[in-house]
C-alpha cells in the first residue's frame, strides 16, 4: 500500500490540520421574529427554543448574538391582523414595527449588520407575498410596493434589504429606488433560488402568514428544477444583487454547489424553519444528538459552497464554536 488515507484521520490534531471547511460565528445570519409590546417573549410551538420577542427583548438578544461573534441579523415582524390588507399599507409605514425595530437595533448596536425581509406575506390579508387580484399574485404592482418597502427600511437604517418574494424584476427596481434616494451603501441580499417548499411551515406558524388560498407555486420555484435556479440567480446579480441566496438549504445542497460554481458574489444558504424543526423534534425524542446534527448540517452547507448561512441555530452554533 502506498497510500493509506486513514493517516490523515489518525488524531484530532491531524484532523483539524487538514479540515477543509470550518464554521465561524460570522458565517451566520440570525433570523429574528419581532412582535409589538414590551417584555414579550412568545414561544413558537413548531420551533422549540425559538421565540417572538418585542423590541426591548430583541435588543437584548442582538447584544448576546454580537458578543458571540455573530455579525448579522435578519428581521421579520408579526403584523397585527387589523393592519393587514391587500396593498402592503403597513409594510411601507415609516413608523411600522419593522421600521421601529431597525432604528432601535441600529441605535443600540450600530455595528450589527441589519438585514430585513422584503415581501408582503406578513402584511397581506391573503397571506401571499404580493398583491392579489382574483387568484393571481400580480407581479408589477407588487414590485412597486416592494421598492417603497425597501426604501422605508433603508431610511430606517437597514444595511441590507432581503427580497424574499420571487417577483420578476424586483432587484433592479429596488436598486433603482435606492439609487434615486442616494442610498448608495444599502445592500441587497436576494432570495434568488427560493423554492416553493413545505419546509417553511413552522415559519408561517411563527408569523401567522400562511397563504389563505392556494400555494406559492406561481412565484416560488418548482423543486423539480435546477437550471431555473441558475437563471434566477444570474438575473438577480445583473440587476444589482450583492448577495444571493439558496433556500431551503439541506435538500438543496446541489443547487448551492451549482450556484457557487457560477457566480462571484457571496452566496447565502437559508436553513429554514422546517429544517430547524426536524432536528429539534428528533433531538427531543432522543433520536439524534442535537449539537452534532447542527454542526454536521451547517458544515455541509459550507462544504456545498455557502459563504453565509441564515439559520435559527446561529446562537447555539456560535456557542459551540466558541467552546
Ligand atoms: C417570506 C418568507 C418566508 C420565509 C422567509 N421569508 C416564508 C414563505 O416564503 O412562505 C421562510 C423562512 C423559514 O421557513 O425559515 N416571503
Amino acid at each position: 500500500m502506498i497510500r493509506r488515507n486513514r493517516i490523515l484521520r489518525t488524531s484530532p490534531a491531524i484532523r483539524s490540520m487538514v479540515a477543509e471547511n470550518i464554521l465561524k460565528p460570522s458565517d451566520f445570519i440570525a433570523p429574528l421574529f419581532i412582535v409589538e409590546g414590551s417584555n414579550v417573549e412568545e414561544a413558537i410551538p413548531s420551533m422549540p427554543g425559538y421565540y417572538r420577542r418585542s423590541i426591548d427583548g430583541t435588543i437584548k438578544e442582538v447584544k448576546v448574538l454580537w458578543s458571540l461573534g455573530i455579525k448579522s441579523v435578519l428581521l421579520f415582524i408579526k403584523c397585527a391582523d387589523e393592519l393587514k390588507d391587500n396593498k402592503g399599507t403597513e409594510a411601507v409605514n415609516p413608523d411600522g414595527l419593522m421600521q421601529r425595530s431597525i432604528r432601535a437595533i441600529k441605535n443600540a448596536l450600530p455595528e450589527m449588520v441589519v438585514m430585513t425581509d422584503v415581501a408582503l406575506d406578513p402584511y397581506s390579508s391573503y397571506g401571499h407575498d404580493g398583491i392579489v387580484e382574483g387568484e393571481i399574485i400580480v407581479n408589477d404592482a407588487t414590485v412597486e410596493v416592494l421598492t417603497r418597502m425597501s426604501l422605508s427600511h433603508a431610511q430606517a437604517g437597514a444595511d441590507f434589504v432581503a427580497p424574499s418574494d420571487m417577483m420578476d424584476g424586483r432587484i433592479l427596481a429596488i436598486r433603482q429606488m435606492l439609487e434615486a434616494h442616494n442610498f448608495v451603501n444599502t445592500g441587497i441580499m436576494a432570495y434568488s433560488a427560493k423554492y416553493a417548499s413545505c419546509f417553511y411551515g413552522p415559519f408561517r406558524d411563527a408569523l401567522d402568514s400562511a397563504p389563505g388560498f392556494g400555494d406559492k407555486k406561481t412565484y416560488q420555484m418548482d423543486y423539480a428544477n435546477s437550471k431555473e435556479a441558475i437563471r434566477e440567480t444570474l438575473m438577480d446579480i445583473e440587476e444589482g444583487a450583492d448577495i444571493v441566496m439558496v433556500k431551503p438549504a439541506m435538500a438543496y445542497l446541489d443547487i448551492m454547489r451549482i450556484i457557487k460554481d457560477r457566480v462571484t458574489v457571496p452566496v447565502s444558504a437559508y436553513h429554514v424553519s422546517g429544517e430547524y424543526a426536524m432536528i429539534k423534534a428528533a433531538a427531543e425524542r432522543g433520536w439524534l444528538n442535537e449539537e452534532k446534527a447542527v454542526m454536521e448540517s451547517l458544515t455541509s452547507m459550507k462544504r456545498a459552497g455557502a459563504d453565509l448561512i441564515a439559520t435559527y441555530f446561529a446562537k447555539d452554533a456560535a456557542k459551540l464554536i466558541n467552546g
